[in-house]
C-alpha cells in the first residue's frame, strides 16, 4: 500500500485553491471513522466516530492549517497570526515551523488546556496572553493582519474550510455514501460549516445519493448559535468552545437550515459524563469539548428521540492528552492504591485473592 500524502495531494483537484500552492504537510486528515458498538447498541443505529484527535497536533485543525499556511506560503507571507483556544495555535505553529514562517498567537489568558500552550511554545510560536476572552483575541487577530504584514489563518480564512470540509470526503469514502445524520460540537463554527462545505460538494459530484442532517452542539454557557445572540461572557469547562460570538455564524445557520438540522446546547456535567464514557467503553480519549456531540446524542436519546436504523456520525474533534488536568479533575473519587513491589500485595490490593 501508499502512504497517505496529506489532504493537499490526496484532495488538490476538489480544493479551490491558486493552482501554484505549495504543499506544507505534516501527513494530516485520513483519521480513522471507528464504529461505536456502545452507542450504536444503545440507539439501535449505525454509529460512527470520526476521530480528528489522531491528526498530527491531535486535533481537526490540521486539515484547515495545511492549506492556509501553504496558501499564505504561496502568496509570500513570512509571518501568520491566530485567535485560540489552543488547539488553533497549537496546529498553527506547528504548521509555521514546517513553512518557516514566524508563528504569533493570541490566547485568552488562563483559559488554554496546558498540552496545547506547551505545543505552541515547542513549535516556536510568540504567544502573547490577552486579559478578555477568543472573541476578543480574534477582534485583535483581525486588527494586526489589518495593520502588519501578518496573514490570518482564523477560519475567517476561507482556506481553512477548504481544507476542513475533506474530513466529509473521507466519511462519505468510508461508509460509501453520506451518513443520516452528522453531529459535531460547535465553537467558532468553522467546522460545521466546513463539513456541510464538504458533504454538499460531495453530493454534487455524485459521490453520495444524500446530505446528512447537520446537528451541532454548544456547551450551555457558550451557546449563543442556541440562544440566538452573542454571549458576551461564555463559560464553560469545555475550554476550546468557550466562543461567545462565532466568526462563521452565518454559514453555521445556512448549514442547520438547510439540511434541516439545528444547534442545541449541553451542560458541562453531560460533556463530562460523556467524555469519560467513551474512554471507558469505546477506548476512545477526547478533550472535554470533543465530546459535546456525544453528550448531545444521550441527551436526545433520554429525551426520547429515535435514530434507530440511522447511520449518524459523530466527529470528535480533539485528542484527550491535550487537557489531562480537566480529565483527572473528574476522578475525584479514584482513591490511589499504594503497595510494596510484591506480587501477593498486588494481587491482594486487587481483589484478586
Ligand atoms: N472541538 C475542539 C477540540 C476545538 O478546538 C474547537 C475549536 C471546536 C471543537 C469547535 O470548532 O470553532 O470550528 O466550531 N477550537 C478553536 C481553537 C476555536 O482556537 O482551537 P469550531
Amino acid at each position: 500500500g501508499r502512504q497517505w500524502r496529506g489532504v493537499i495531494e490526496e484532495y488538490r483537484h476538489r480544493l479551490d485553491i491558486p493552482g501554484s500552492t505549495p504543499t506544507i504537510t505534516l501527513g494530516e486528515g485520513g483519521t480513522p471513522l471507528v464504529r461505536s458498538g456502545w452507542l450504536s447498541g444503545l440507539l439501535g443505529a449505525d454509529v460512527h466516530l470520526k476521530v480528528e484527535g489522531d491528526n498530527p497536533t491531535g486535533s481537526f485543525k490540521d486539515r484547515g492549517m495545511t492549506v492556509a499556511l501553504s496558501v499564505a506560503v504561496g502568496e509570500g507571507a513570512e509571518a501568520v497570526v491566530c485567535a485560540s483556544t489552543g488547539n488553533t495555535s497549537a496546529s498553527m505553529a506547528a504548521y509555521a515551523a514546517r513553512a518557516g514562517v514566524k508563528p504569533l498567537v493570541l490566547v485568552p489568558q488562563g483559559k488554554i488546556a496546558a498540552g496545547k500552550l506547551a505545543q505552541a511554545i515547542i513549535h516556536g510560536a510568540q504567544v502573547i496572553m490577552v486579559r478578555g476572552n477568543f472573541d476578543d483575541c480574534l477582534r485583535l487577530s483581525r486588527g494586526l493582519a489589518e495593520d502588519y504584514p501578518v496573514a490570518l489563518v482564523n477560519s475567517v480564512n476561507p482556506m481553512r474550510l477548504q481544507g476542513q470540509k475533506t474530513a466529509s470526503f473521507e466519511i462519505v469514502d468510508a461508509l460509501g455514501d453520506a451518513p443520516d445524520v452528522h453531529v459535531l460540537p460547535t465553537g467558532n463554527a468553522g467546522n460545521v460549516s466546513a463539513y456541510w462545505l464538504g458533504y454538499r460538494e460531495a453530493a454534487d459530484a455524485g459521490d453520495a445519493t444524500r446530505r446528512p442532517v447537520m446537528r451541532g452542539w454548544q456547551a450551555w454557557g457558550a451557546a449563543p448559535l442556541v440562544d440566538g445572540a452573542p454571549v458576551a461572557a461564555p463559560e464553560t469547562l469545555a475550554s476550546a468552545i468557550r466562543i461567545g460570538n462565532p466568526a462563521s455564524w452565518d454559514l453555521a445557520v445556512e448549514a442547520a437550515e438547510q439540511s434541516g438540522g439545528m444547534f442545541r446546547k449541553v451542560t458541562d456535567d453531560q460533556i463530562l459524563a460523556a467524555q469519560r464514557e467513551l474512554a471507558s467503553r469505546d477506548g476512545v480519549f477526547v478533550e472535554p469539548a470533543s465530546a459535546a456531540g456525544v453528550a448531545g446524542l444521550l441527551l436526545e436519546q433520554a429525551e426520547g428521540a429515535d435514530v434507530s436504523g440511522r447511520t449518524v456520525v459523530v466527529t470528535v474533534t480533539g485528542h484527550g492528552l491535550k487537557d489531562v488536568d480537566t480529565a483527572l479533575s473528574t476522578f475525584t473519587d479514584v482513591v490511589d492504591t499504594v503497595v510494596d513491589a510484591d506480587v501477593d500485595a498486588a494481587a491482594a490490593a486487587a481483589g484478586l485473592r
